[in-house]
């Protein structure tokens, strides 16, 4: 199992619809940030889904340390 990596200190804000499913990247090395891409392959990292329940602006995590994945809790202001 590899650390995440840090893709940004600050989450991305994602206009997400209701219905769809989202699969965030959880270990950093996405190109389709805050999307997986399919570049966790090795690391023992997955991606996790994300299912919106309403249309609105998410903010995922995009220092992948946030302990309320795949949303920012804020953990990226002590990084
Ligand atoms: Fe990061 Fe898939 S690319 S979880
Ligand atoms: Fe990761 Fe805010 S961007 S906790």
């Amino acid at each position: 199992m590899t650390d995440p990596v840090i893709a940004q200190k600050a989450p991305f804000g994602v206009d997400v619809e209701e219905g769809k499913s989202y699969w965030w990247c959880s270990c950093g090395l996405s190109a389709e940030q805050p999307f997986c891409d399919g570049s966790h392959k090795g690391t023992g990292l997955e991606p996790m889904k994300y299912s919106a329940e309403n249309s609105a602006t998410i903010y995922f995590c995009g220092c992948k340390n946030t302990k309320g994945s795949p949303l920012c809790d804020g953990t990226h202001s002590k990084l």
